[in-house]
């Protein structure tokens, strides 16, 4: 296939700004769907419907059925992340650049690049005898309500041999993956209130309660300093990965120094001391603050005690816990924790339940074939610290879900300056092209 036009295909996709989680970009995130849906057409589907939504709709595609031949449920999301901080993108987060064989985009690598290699891989190939299912939505980076609506209403649509996921990166470059578990999520806003309406700093402060102070103070009381999370009952459902899980680990190709000095780039990690960087990134649970608002932050000064603030934050959960319960710990937690002169509320934005995932069926094998043919080396077995909603309820019908990818893990997603090596893309075309000519010959 020709590369170049490959590429200004690609090219066309990340230039739709579809962010699913501003309301601005309603309709971008409809022309990403349709731009899905033509590309579905192309390959060949003969049903392509826009689902549950009109402007973040699951794009749902019915391949040219193969008589015989296995099914296969291709999932990805059309959806990206906010931009911001702009001023750090050295170009454009939706005018996508090739700067030494690396294309920088917005959704270059999550998940818009891995979409279309999933896509081109089936053209690519000659067409395998496979019976392709497309599932492609918009709301992945949102917490995927259409979809798991979509999912509860018609639970058939993922029945499937096998579901493959490439919304993930290899390890290392040269050492791609698949991918055992996948941390969830519980998104939620924390607001105190101290006072009916903001006051004057001098005629009150000393004697009157400060949002913002009491804000910081709650959310320290939350975790501590040594990284651990201060909910009552956090812990009780999380285990240690086996023994022979963590020695695996110790082969990978990651080295603490390397992610403190090439990846987060910062002084020093941070974190349970205790358990190494890869169990706190993979096996443990996390709380982060996002953002904080509320009070004064325009230009110039401005004295005043804010009367209300408010705290974006999320924990990332391991399997055995549970969004429901977390939900509640951490509502029970803010209570108790909050002094009685305050007021503190807590709002659930989205989540998604942890995922894990066996790795023995025999698809998995074929991945590892293809990985070997390709790139020289088969998937390693890692986990994930990402989040995929939708993953559990994808697996609930039985198939085997397949969690890879051809991203690096330094593409920088949500972040400035995402982007997608373009080797990892020709490669990626080849790997999936493989491995549906592989599939197809299970039982066709
Ligand atoms: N592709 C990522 C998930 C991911 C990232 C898996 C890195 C493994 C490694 C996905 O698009 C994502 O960012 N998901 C969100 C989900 C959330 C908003 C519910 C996440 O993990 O923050
Ligand atoms: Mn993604
Ligand atoms: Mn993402």
């Amino acid at each position: 296939m020709n590369r170049d036009a490959l590429l200004a295909e690609l090219n066309e996709f990340l230039r739709i700004p579809s962010v699913s989680t501003l309301p601005a970009h309603n309709k971008d995130c409809r022309a990403a769907a349709e731009w899905v849906g033509a590309q579905l057409r192309r390959i060949g589907c003969e049903t392509v419907e826009f689902v549950g939504s009109e402007t973040h709709p699951v794009v749902w595609g019915k391949g040219p059925d193969v008589p015989g031949a296995p099914t296969l449920l291709i999932y990805g999301h059309y959806d990206v992340q906010p931009t911001d901080p702009l001023a750090e993108w050295i170009t454009p987060p939706f005018e996508p650049t090739v700067r030494d064989g690396r294309l920088y985009a917005r959704g270059a690598a999550d998940d818009k690049g891995q979409v279309f290699c999933l896509l081109k891989a089936i053209e690519a190939g000659g067409r395998p005898a496979v019976n392709f299912r497309f599932l492609i939505e918009g709301e992945e980076e949102h917490g995927s309500e259409v979809l798991f609506a979509l999912l509860k209403r018609e639970p058939e649509r993922v029945r499937a041999d096998a579901i493959l996921v490439a919304d993930m990166s290899y390890v290392a470059p040269g050492w791609p993956a698949v991918y055992t578990t996948l941390r969830g999520l519980c998104y939620a806003e924390i607001t105190v209130r101290t006072s009916k309406t903001d006051l004057h700093s001098g005629e009150y402060g000393g004697a009157a309660p400060n949002a913002h102070e009491e804000l910081a103070r709650l959310l320290t009381r939350l975790k501590k300093e040594d990284g651990t999370v201060n909910i009552p009952g956090f812990y009780k459902a999380v285990k240690r990965p086996p023994k022979a899980e963590l020695a695996a680990w110790k082969k990978l190709p990651f080295n603490e120094k390397d992610f403190l000095n090439r990846r987060v780039q910062g002084k020093g990690l941070v974190g349970i001391k205790k358990y190494s960087v890869l169990e706190r990134l993979w096996a443990l649970p996390t709380f982060e603050i996002h953002g904080v608002l509320g009070g004064f932050t325009g230009q110039g000064a401005k004295t005043v005690i804010p009367a209300e603030a408010t705290a974006k934050v999320s924990m990332r959960l391991v399997p055995n816990q549970k969004l429901k319960t977390v939900e509640k710990q951490l509502a029970a937690a803010v209570k108790k924790l909050a002094p009685k002169h305050v007021t503190a509320s807590v709002r659930f934005l989205h989540g998604a339940d942890p995922a894990q995932i066996k790795v023995e069926s025999p698809s998995f094998k074929l991945l590892d074939q293809a990985f070997k043919e390709v790139t020289g080396r088969g998937a390693v077995r890692a986990r994930a610290g990402g989040s995929i909603p939708v993953v559990p309820a994808l697996s609930s019908a039985g198939a085997p879900v397949i969690l890879t990818g051809i991203g690096l893990p330094d593409d920088r997603l949500h972040a400035p300056n995402e982007k997608l090596e373009l080797k990892q893309l020709w490669d990626g075309i080849e790997v999936f092209a493989r491995f549906y000519a592989l599939f197809g010959g299970v039982r066709g």
